[in-house]
Formats: structure tokens, sequence, C-alpha cells
């Protein structure tokens, strides 16, 4: 593949509109014996054709046990990075390298290991969005599924700093009533909900339930019916007798939830401005176009060395031992 294909950090080839980009995909799927991997916060076509749709953990386990040879991921960065380091051997695609996350850069591993130093004697756990430099410094990767149960499975006395999302963090202590160290990181998208506006919403529609990720701020998280990861908010407005539901986090996920449940209405949390910020402008650069040409071509691809493999990826096989361990 001639470099400067992909000098913009995806394929620039043009596209035949005359092909029907959902058969080729799936053709070209059974050839190379390719998996794809979305997750929710896609655009609805990329997780039409994905062979799993999932949060970070379910992605993370179904990427360490895919008989596939090829992983195109459908998400961002550090998720693709995480699915090369469970499975180093496959080759990993990630439809667009510029597919970065606000969270992740908003922690960069060398003044990380600054602060690490700062606090010795304590074990540090991280959020899975964070890129593989900041995992070798890591004790133990989390994501907003499983976070609560593996800080609870540590001594009550164990010192913790926690990278690289404050509000998850946060979040964490108040309900476990620890004290863990915080590095000062957020996300773009869920740091961007109007409480405000929220209320009036509420107001407008007094049966609805207001579902919020864990990444929002706290103003956010006091007055909603329930927290928990995509799939946790997924899961629970499924189950729901209520038929109206205020969604904060990625707009991606009301798909599924659209589709798991027809007869009942999602309205995403409203921003503090007019832009349509709760969609993610990382998640969204992935197109069913570049996918294509992604699977086609075979590139972009994750490549990472075998030391930065091997060191980033004990803390997330503590969590996937520790996430078996819980059921989930
Ligand atoms: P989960 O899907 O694991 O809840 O994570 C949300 C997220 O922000 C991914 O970037
Ligand atoms: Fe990162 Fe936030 Fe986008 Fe998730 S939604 S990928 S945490 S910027």
């Amino acid at each position: 593949m001639g470099e400067n294909l992909l000098s913009k950090g995806f394929l620039d080839v043009p596209i035949d509109y005359s092909l029907n980009l959902f058969s080729e995909i799936n053709k070209l799927k059974k050839e190379k014996n390719a998996i794809i991997l979305a997750h929710y916060y896609q655009d609805a076509d990329i997780q039409d054709i994905a062979d799993y749709i999932g949060d970070s953990l379910g992605l993370s386990q179904e990427a360490s046990k895919t008989n596939a040879d090829i992983i195109v991921f459908a998400g961002v960065h550090f998720m693709a990075e995480t699915a090369k380091i469970l499975s180093p051997g496959k080759k990993v695609l990630l439809p667009d390298l510029n597919a970065g996350c606000s969270l992740a850069d908003s922690c960069p591993a060398e003044k990380f290991a600054e602060f690490k130093k700062l606090h010795p004697d304590h074990l540090v756990i991280s959020y899975i969005n964070c890129t593989a430099d900041l995992k070798t410094l890591t004790d133990i990767v989390c994501t907003s599924t499983n976070a609560v149960q593996i800080v609870e499975s540590l001594p009550i006395d164990q010192k913790i700093i926690f990278a690289p999302d404050k509000n998850l963090g946060a979040y964490i202590n108040k309900l476990t009533g620890r004290n863990m160290v915080l590095w000062n990181g957020a996300c773009m998208v869920h740091e961007i909900f109007s409480l405000e506006k929220i209320l009036k919403l509420k107001n407008q529609h007094p049966g609805a339930l207001l579902l919020a990720h864990p990444e929002c701020e706290s103003n956010v998280l006091e007055i909603a019916d329930y927290i928990g990861s995509t799939t946790g908010i997924l899961r629970y407005a499924t189950k729901s007798d209520a038929k109206e539901f205020i969604v904060a986090t990625e707009a991606g996920i009301i798909h599924q939830m659209q589709k798991a449940n027809p007869n009942k209405s999602f309205i995403p949390a409203p921003p503090n401005n007019s832009c349509a910020c709760n969609d993610c402008p990382h998640m969204k650069l992935n197109t069913l176009e570049k996918l294509y040409n992604c699977l086609k071509f075979e590139a972009p691809e994750i490549v990472l060395s075998d030391e930065l493999i091997e060191n980033a990826k004990r803390p997330i096989l503590r969590m996937l031992e520790l996430s078996s361990q819980f059921g989930l």
C-alpha cells in the first residue's frame, strides 16, 4: 500500500458508488476470515454490518477470543490498540487512524509517570480509555462495567491512583467510600451535557427516566435514574417498564436502544450549546466507505512493538481475569 494513500490517516481511495457496500463488505469478510467489532457509538450503518457490537469490556473479551485472521475495529484508537495487545498474532485494522479519544489524550504517559512518582505506595487503576503507553504504567485496567467491582475487590486500606477520568473516579469514590487519588482527565462528549436543559426536559417529559454514563459530571449523575456503561444503559432501558428515556451518553447508542425497544422513545440529553456535541467527533470519523477500503486493502493497520504489547497486556489480562471471576 503506497504511503501517500495513507497520508491522511485513512485510505484515500475513491469508492465505486455503483457497489452495494454492505454486500461487498460481507463478501470481503468471508474471503479474508475477518470480523468487524463495533462500539455502540459508531454510525448506525457500521453497527448494522458489525459481527459484534458492544461496550469496551465486551469488545476486549471478543478481541481476545476471536478465531478471525483480521479484526476490523470500528471504534477509536485505544480500542483497536487493546485488540492488538490481546491478539498480537492477528491483523488489527482501524478505518481511520485519526479516531482518537479526548479522555485518552488528557493523560500523556510521561506526565502520568511523574504524577505516579508523587504517590509511590499507590496501586494504579486505569480506565481502558487510555493509551497503550499509559497501560504500561498501570496495575489493573477497568471499564465502566467492572470499575466498581475491581476497586471493591482490593483491601479497603489499599491506596489507589485512578486515571484518567476524574468523573468516573469521583463516582467510584462516592459509591465505595474510597479516597482514590484522581487524575484530572475527562471526556469532551460526557462533559457537555447541560443540567439546566436536562431538568427542563424532565419537566416536559415527567415520565422519562434519565440514563447516564459515569463519565458524566456529578451534577448530572446526581439526578440520574440509572448510571452505567453503554451495555448497562441498553439493558436497563430494555427491562424497564418506562416508555421514555433521556440518554446522557454519546447518541450512537440510541440506534440499538430503539431497535430493541421500538415502542419506547429515547431523547438524547441536550448539550450546553446548540451543536451536535453528544456525537463523539472521534468515533464518527469512521464511515462505511473507510471501513470498506480498510478491509479491502487491509490498511491502516495497528502496529505495536513486542515490548509495548508485553507490558500493556498485563493490566488488561488482570481486568479480564477479575471480570470473569465477577461473572461479567
Ligand atoms: P463503554 O461502552 O465501555 O461504557 O464506554 C464508553 C466510552 O466512552 C467509550 O469511549
Ligand atoms: Fe473518548 Fe469520549 Fe469519544 Fe468515548 S465518547 S471515545 S471517551 S472522547
